[in-house]
């Protein structure tokens, strides 16, 4: 068993919290087109962990990522990461926060065209004016597996290969937290498999923490733990799931829904 410098066995050892929402509610539109799109979720991501959030479409998966990664606002209750409450937050502050803890990867991989590998990768930090730390840089290029394609445009690029350099353009600033928003949708199974593999290795090896959307039982099963969502709410969370499992709990949350 692995142990921590004081002793402790790592299992024992408590992860501090990356991210929490409290009674998290999300209401879009007015009177009758109404929709409660999170009702009053709760729910925490602890630091080096990759949890995914599976759920039906319309369930509120995309809603939570945006309302926890601050891209969203919310109606009620709090979200927050680390100790940063988010609502409270002016929109200098929460450009700020988002920019220094967050990382987010959307289903299109949205790589600038006109740059290379690595400009891409670098993009927000020269922005931002901030200097890459260049061992973590370097460390996610390797991670990534990308190496030898550092000078490529995306078009010269797979898209296994342009979604991890979007993987690594979200790592590159060492966010507190990743939020990945269906982010294997638009690949092929094994170039999903590369991203994915890469997201489970920058939790494993980097200590990365990691909230991925995805409907696909494969893709859940490379996470630690499976949050399930229905009509805005969680109703259900599963441990180092295997895809069989979360297949399996999927199936009883369709039948629920069609006898209910
Ligand atoms: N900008 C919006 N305006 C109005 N309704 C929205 C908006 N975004 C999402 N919704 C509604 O909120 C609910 C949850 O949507 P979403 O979070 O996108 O679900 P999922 O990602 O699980 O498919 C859906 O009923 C959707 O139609
Ligand atoms: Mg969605």
């Amino acid at each position: 068993m692995t142990t921590t410098p004081f002793g402790a066995p790592a299992a024992v050892r408590t992860a501090a919290v990356a991210a929490r929402a409290t009674d998290l509610t999300k209401v879009y539109g007015q009177g009758e087109t109404q929709v409660v799109a999170l009702d009053a979720v709760s729910v925490e991501f602890r630091q080096a962990e990759f949890t995914a959030i599976m759920g039906p479409s319309g369930s509120g998966k995309s809603t939570l990522m945006h309302c926890m990664a601050g891209l969203d606002s919310v109606s009620g209750g709090s979200a927050r990461i680390g100790d940063v409450e988010l609502t409270g937050l002016n929109d200098k502050k929460l450009t700020r926060l988002r920019r220094d803890k967050i990382g987010f990867i959307f289903q299109a991989f949205n790589l600038l065209p006109t740059l290379n590998a690595l400009e891409n990768i670098t993009l927000p930090m020269d922005i931002a004016g901030r200097k890459p730390d260049k061992q973590w840089l370097d460390m996610v290029v390797d991670t990534v597996g990308l190496s030898g394609r550092l000078k490529h445009r995306p078009n010269q690029l797979s898209g296994g290969q342009q979604q991890r350099v979007a993987v690594a353009r979200a790592l590159a600033g060492r966010p507190e937290i990743m939020f990945a928003d269906e982010p294997t949708g638009n690949l092929d199974s094994r170039s999903g498999a590369e991203v994915l593999g890469f997201l489970r290795n920058s939790v494993r090896e980097l200590g990365q923490t990691v909230v991925m959307v995805t409907h696909d039982p494969v893709a859940a099963s490379y996470a630690d733990r499976v949050v399930f969502l229905a009509d805005g709410r969680i109703v259900d969370e599963l441990r180092e799931p295997t895809a069989d499992a979360v297949l399996d709990r999927m199936k009883r949350f369709d039948a629920k829904g069609r006898t209910s």
